[in-house]
């Protein structure tokens, strides 16, 4: 068998935090080794809310270098910026006049918006449409993501099957990928972590605004020496992505054994974020001193993505019957 493509994406709304990283990121990194990865900073995306053109472009390219500093490799995967290969709105346009209306009514973030009496844009309403052309533009088997993304990724499987049945076989049909353990990582106030939460953890944060972060993390308000229940605490949920499973037995245990209080366990947590992301921090440094490096990583990029796009362009133009 064909090596699979592998295909995800990240909006560049704010700098990612351990949400992304172990939901998407890391597994990301891992796929590069199984297969043709793709990719991509999802501008088009974060254009939905994120409107001064200075941070649209200082976080795209922010992004991108978490990205690779976490060891996204530009030789193994392929690093794009979404707007670079523009053809993916056009296919969003051919999908949207085959996607029916209630498909997208029942999509979570549009009904976030409504639900809280937001006038959601036509851009987050049709958010959905984009992704599946994103998805559907590069012929991809396999989509890393957190577990928020797999709706998503259902309206792009319907889509796919609706327009093959209608054109011929045109797309390949997609699967989510989610990694159990990573599916919701939780935020400060225990609640999924997200930014539009404001309960995040970056992943480059400085030392002392991380310290400060990780000791505000909400607990309940047991004393120091009652046994305590390390499968209700957002703490040790967290110290499991970053610590060993010894170290994570060890907090188990004296959560139990009581004796213990939650700025303890904090202080565990703060060092093992700290030291798990050590030497991606330093490789970020590197790679932020000479901007050209990334310049030309996403350049090579949007060349090798488009070599797939166009082809699959002119296959559904013709299909559906556009052009000579
Ligand atoms: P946010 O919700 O903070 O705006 P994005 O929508 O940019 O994050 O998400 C980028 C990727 O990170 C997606 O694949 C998403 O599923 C994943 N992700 C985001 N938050 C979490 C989380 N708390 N746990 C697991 N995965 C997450
Ligand atoms: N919608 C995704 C998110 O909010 C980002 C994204 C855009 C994406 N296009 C995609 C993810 C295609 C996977 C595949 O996180």
């Amino acid at each position: 068998m064909a090596a699979p493509r592998i295909l995800s994406g990240i909006k560049p709304t704010g700098r990612p935090h351990l949400g992304n990283y172990f939901g998407m990121m890391q597994p990301g990194i891992a796929w590069q080794e199984k297969g043709e990865a793709f990719y991509f900073i999802a501008d088009y995306h974060a254009f939905t809310t994120v409107h001064t053109p200075a941070d649209l472009r200082d976080h795209s390219r922010s992004v991108a270098l978490d990205f690779l500093a976490c060891g996204l490799d530009p030789q193994k995967a392929v690093l794009f910026r979404q707007s670079d290969v523009p053809e993916v709105t056009e296919l969003a346009w051919l999908l949207t006049c085959l996607t029916p209306m209630p498909m997208l009514e029942n999509c979570h973030a549009y009904k976030d918006q409504v639900a809280k009496g937001v006038v959601p844009s036509h851009g987050v309403f049709a958010y959905p449409v984009l992704m599946a052309a994103d998805i559907l533009l590069y012929n991809s088997n396999i989509v890393p993501v957190g577990k928020d993304q797999k709706q998503h990724v259902e309206v792009t499987r319907d889509l796919a099957e609706k327009a093959n049945r209608l054109f011929g076989p045109i797309f390949t049909v997609p699967q989510p990928s989610i990694v159990p353990e990573m599916a919701t990582v939780l935020g400060l106030d225990g609640q999924k972590m997200s930014k539009s939460y404001n309960n995040t953890i970056g992943l480059f944060e400085e030392e002392k605004a991380l310290r400060k972060k990780v000791m505000s993390i909400v607990t309940d308000s047991q004393p120091v020496e009652a046994p305590k229940d390390p499968a209700a605490s957002s703490i040790v949920a967290l110290y499991k992505l970053v610590a060993s499973p010894d170290q994570v037995t060890q907090m188990e245990a004296d959560f139990r054994a009581g004796g213990t209080g939650y700025g303890d366990f904090k202080k565990r947590l703060f060092e093992g974020i700290w030291e798990h992301f050590a030497p991606f921090r330093a490789r970020r440094a590197e790679l932020a001193a000479d901007p050209a490096i990334l310049d030309a990583i996403l350049a090579d990029g949007a060349r090798r993505a488009r070599a797939v796009a166009l082809p699959t362009m002119e296959r559904v133009r013709k299909a559906m019957g556009f052009g000579p």
